[in-house]
């Protein structure tokens, strides 16, 4: 009897194991999320997001349950947000409206990542960086800074030769999370193909060493935090600026979260199915 009820107040006990994953093993097995004890108020991101200047695209996040639930819980491990101006969203829809409701939401996600960078640590962080759309090495996502002048730029592969995303403006930057307004949609190379003649970029040397095995998810999900860490700009990175230890703690917190994304679902599931057990 008591069992039927609680399968009647199924979406509430969904909430409820939301929001105590920890205490069930099933679910904490399986999501990996970070132990971290949640700040009593993060900011709403999507709202900083219009009030910088970038409303179009936030109000695209809104519009995708999946991107706006993986940008407001990685918010909290800290983030940074490239946020493309409301023309260069306009310029870029039709290519959008293209994108099925995955691919959406990965591009959504590709404008963000799970570190918090003052424009000062972005300037010396050149290099590749996994975004809150990476996932594993097979769906790596990532994207190249590059300081033109002083000038931040954004580029991959893709893109058809047009210039690169620049940094515009700075719409917040408050620990956890800044936001920066970029001049151009940019195309990661999962979902656009790459132009006929590539520049020439870093990334590809660092590719070989990550080239993934075959040895099956498990090992492909043990790998995906070291390596996020790893390939985030730091000191594995050309540029040799010293971050902060504390924001290293963060990156390694943080780079587990997109991991979570994708197996929230499963957890949910296996979660309900062992509390009905
Ligand atoms: C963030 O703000 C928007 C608009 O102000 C609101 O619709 C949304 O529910 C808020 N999200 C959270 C997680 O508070
Ligand atoms: C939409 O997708 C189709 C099929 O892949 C392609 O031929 C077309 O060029 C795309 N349109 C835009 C605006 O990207
Ligand atoms: C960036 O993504 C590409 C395409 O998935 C991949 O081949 C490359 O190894 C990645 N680079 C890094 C540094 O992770």
């Amino acid at each position: 009897m008591r069992r039927l009820r609680r399968a009647a107040a199924l979406p509430l006990l969904l909430l409820a194991l939301a929001a105590t994953t920890t205490t069930t093993p099933a679910a904490a097995a399986v999501a990996k999320a970070p132990a971290a004890a949640a700040p009593p108020a993060p900011p709403n991101v999507t709202a900083e997001m219009a009030n910088g200047g970038c409303k179009a695209f936030a109000d695209l996040i809104a519009a995708s349950p999946d991107a706006s639930s993986t940008y407001q819980s990685a918010v909290e491990g800290g983030m940074t947000v490239f946020c493309p101006s409301d023309d260069a969203v306009r310029a870029f829809l039709p290519k959008y409206r293209n994108l099925s409701a995955d691919g959406k939401a990965e591009l959504l996600l590709f404008h963000a990542v799970p570190v918090h960078y003052s424009l000062g640590s972005l300037k010396s962080n050149n290099g590749p960086m996994n975004t809150l759309a990476t996932d594993g090495a097979a769906r790596n996502f990532n994207f190249t800074v590059q300081n033109q002048g002083d000038v931040v730029t954004i580029r991959t592969a893709a893109g058809g030769g047009a210039p690169p995303a620049r940094v515009r403006s700075t719409a917040v930057d408050k620990d956890p999370l800044a936001i920066y307004v970029i001049s151009a949609v940019v195309e990661p190379v999962e979902l656009f193909k790459p132009a006929p003649a590539p520049t020439p970029a870093p990334a590809p040397a660092h590719a070989a060493a990550d080239a993934p095995t075959k040895a099956g998810k498990a090992a492909a999900r043990q790998r995906h935090a070291p390596p996020a860490v790893a390939d985030a700009p730091g000191p594995a990175a050309e540029d040799n600026a010293a971050p902060v230890d504390q924001k290293d703690a963060k990156k390694s917190a943080a780079a587990g979260a997109p991991c979570a994304r994708w197996r929230l679902a499963a957890a949910l599931a296996a979660a309900v199915a062992s509390a009905l057990a």
